[in-house]
């Protein structure tokens, strides 16, 4: 039986994702910090697909989050062929007003664990020649977002590391996909504070079983990227085509609006 772990696996994508990797008889581990919400997701699993499911609650917000969640998977004997890097956060507000602390935190979420959890199961991957990561970025990947500045940029880290460590596995058994979304309706929006702007309006919003299922299929292609939705997919064109400055300012008009 083949396992994946998911990161972020308590709500929305990564949710969604575990869904899907139950479905297709895979041995899921579920990772976040909320084992109540994770065992609820386990108990769903058993239920409708009598998945085998592994617990690991960790903080990926702490420097040593990456390396306790492998080392927890080594003493469990467990053999990782899929890795789901999820977990991510934002924030919303001018860069000099937001709370430090909690700016520093999500980039050790978003950035930090996603890559040390990469460079960690990738070495075992390649060694057995066989593997499959994905990564989770965002239509922001593409562009810069002033009042989320530091989420933008983490996004951008992501898509990038992707697209740099996918041209090296080229010709293995090994690939790395970035997913990048564009609004999509889970608890994100809420949890960045940005709920009341419009960009988060549910008419707007994609469906993280659809967002999930555009990532799942991405990766066994091997794609090294995936936007899903046509429309997020022309969002990430815009710097291409306009001056970057002006992608960026009509970006801030965009994330002032409210709804
Ligand atoms: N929703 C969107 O519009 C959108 C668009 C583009 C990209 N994305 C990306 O999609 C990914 C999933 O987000 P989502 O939309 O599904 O939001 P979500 O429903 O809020 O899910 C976030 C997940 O990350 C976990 N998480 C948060 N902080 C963590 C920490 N310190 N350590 C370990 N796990 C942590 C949460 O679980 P716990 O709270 O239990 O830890 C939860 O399972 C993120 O990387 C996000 O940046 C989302």
């Amino acid at each position: 039986m083949k396992t994946v772990l998911i990161t972020g696996a308590s709500s929305g994508i990564g949710k969604e994702f575990a869904e899907i990797f139950a479905s297709e008889g895979y041995q899921v581990i579920l990772a976040s910090r909320s084992e109540e919400k994770l065992n609820e997701v386990a108990s769903y699993l058993l239920e409708s697909y009598r998945t085998e499911t592994v617990i690991i609650p960790v903080d990926l917000a702490q420097y040593d989050g990456a390396r306790l969640l492998y080392e927890e998977v080594k003493r469990r004997s467990l053999e990782v062929d899929v890795l789901i890097n999820n977990a991510g956060i934002g924030s919303y507000g001018f860069l000099h007003k937001l709370d430090v602390q909690s700016e520093l935190d999500m980039l050790q979420l978003n950035v930090h664990s996603l890559s040390h959890l990469m460079m960690l199961f990738l070495r075992d991957m390649v060694a057995r020649n066989n593997g499959y990561i994905l990564n989770v970025g965002s239509t922001t990947s593409f562009y810069a977002c002033p009042l989320s500045a530091n989420y933008s940029a983490s996004k951008a880290f992501v898509l990038s590391l992707t697209e740099a460590v996918a041209n090296e596995l080229a010709g293995t058994g090994v690939s790395v996909t970035a997913l990048c979304p564009g609004g999509t309706g889970t608890a994100f929006f809420q949890k960045a504070k940005m709920d009341k702007q419009r960009v988060a309006k549910p008419k707007s919003l994609m469906q993280a079983n659809k967002v999930a299922r555009v990532g799942y299929n991405a990766l066994m292609q091997r794609k090294t990227f995936v936007i899903p939705g046509l429309q997020n997919w022309l969002l990430a064109q815009a710097p291409r085509i306009f001056p970057r400055k002006l992608t960026t300012s009509v970006t801030r008009k965009v994330l002032e609006q409210t709804q």
